[in-house]
């Protein structure tokens, strides 16, 4: 069995309603953190995760997004004349970061249906799942320690924390039990996607933006039937997975920043500008005096 995982699959087609009217002609994963945009940290991530092949599901209105990430010699020669080895190097660099491909979901039909886009791109070897809205910063890549999780056990694995009841109740929700011998991976039997009332919940652990696959999931996704908001839902065909195969849930350790909500984007900028070596004294001095005005 194959299980270095090599692939990954950014779903980034979504329509980014919870952050209009930012999203409405820019893709909310173009937002900016501090200098970059969400999903370039993202890319970033799954390269330092030792992902050589990345496949980005866009839609219509998502072109910036395949741009950010082509050359552009007109800015490239200016940057060298005008001697900005350093803007050059990145604005190149980040071209080279991966083999980048594109495919186009042509519905909005739910996040499932987006990675099923994704079948010719996969084949027949595991896959890593980054959602495009999702950033998660930390010392060791998410998407590494779910690679880890699935090296270690050959089984599909989701990235997860514990979240408070209403956040579980807007995302999936994970029922969990022990392996022993490991602190922050367990064996996840059952996924319920969206639950209305709170005694729904099968736990107050959720997926947070990361997954790994078996190329399995295609089949099942073929077979999965629209679910909540009448969308082909990623959560449904990963329960079936979890009764059938089995999957692997890991709490894993990082921030994430909700890049398609309002206050996620604020997170993300506090936090990276606080820690960003151009900007982050002067952003201290302001945060401060801010602060003490509230
Ligand atoms: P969200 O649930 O955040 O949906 O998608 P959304 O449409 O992007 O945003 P809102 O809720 O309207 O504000 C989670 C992930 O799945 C992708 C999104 O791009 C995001 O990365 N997605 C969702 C797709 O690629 N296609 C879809 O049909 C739906």
């Amino acid at each position: 069995m194959n299980t270095k995982v090599r692939k990954a699959v950014i779903p980034a087609a979504g329509l980014g309603t919870r952050v209009l009217p930012a999203s409405k002609a820019m893709p909310k994963e173009m937002l900016p953190i501090v200098d970059k945009p969400a999903i370039q940290y993202i890319v970033e991530e799954a390269v330092a995760s030792g992902i050589t092949d990345i496949l980005i599901i866009t839609n219509r209105g998502k072109g910036d997004i395949e741009n950010h990430f082509d050359r552009v010699p007109e800015l490239e020669e200016r940057l060298l004349a005008a001697g900005r080895q350093d803007a050059y190097d990145q604005v190149v660099n980040l071209t080279r970061m991966a083999n980048i491909c594109f495919v186009r979901q042509k519905e909005t039909k739910g996040l499932g249906h987006a990675v099923n886009c994704a079948r010719s791109f996969v084949g027949n070897e595991p896959f890593a799942i980054l959602f495009g809205d999702d950033v998660i910063l930390g010392e060791k890549p998410v998407t590494a320690q779910l690679c880890e999780a699935y090296e270690k056990y050959g089984l599909g694995v989701v990235g997860t924390k514990d979240v408070p009841p209403a956040t579980a109740m807007r995302g999936s929700s994970l029922k969990l039990e022990a392996i022993p011998g490991e602190d922050n991976v367990f064996k996840c039997t059952d996924l319920v996607e969206k639950v209305k009332r709170p005694e729904d919940l099968l736990s107050n652990f959720t997926i947070l933006g990361r997954c790994v696959c078996p190329p399995e999931i295609f089949d099942i996704l073929d077979h999965t039937a629209p679910g909540v908001g009448n969308e082909i839902q990623l959560t449904d065909a990963l329960a079936v997975l979890a009764k059938t195969k089995g999957l692997t849930a890991v709490d894993f350790i990082g921030k994430r920043y909700d890049m398609g909500n309002k206050f996620g984007i604020l997170q993300a900028t506090v936090d990276v500008a606080l820690r960003h070596p151009e900007v982050q004294e002067e952003f201290k001095q302001y945060i401060k005096e801010i602060a003490a005005s509230l």
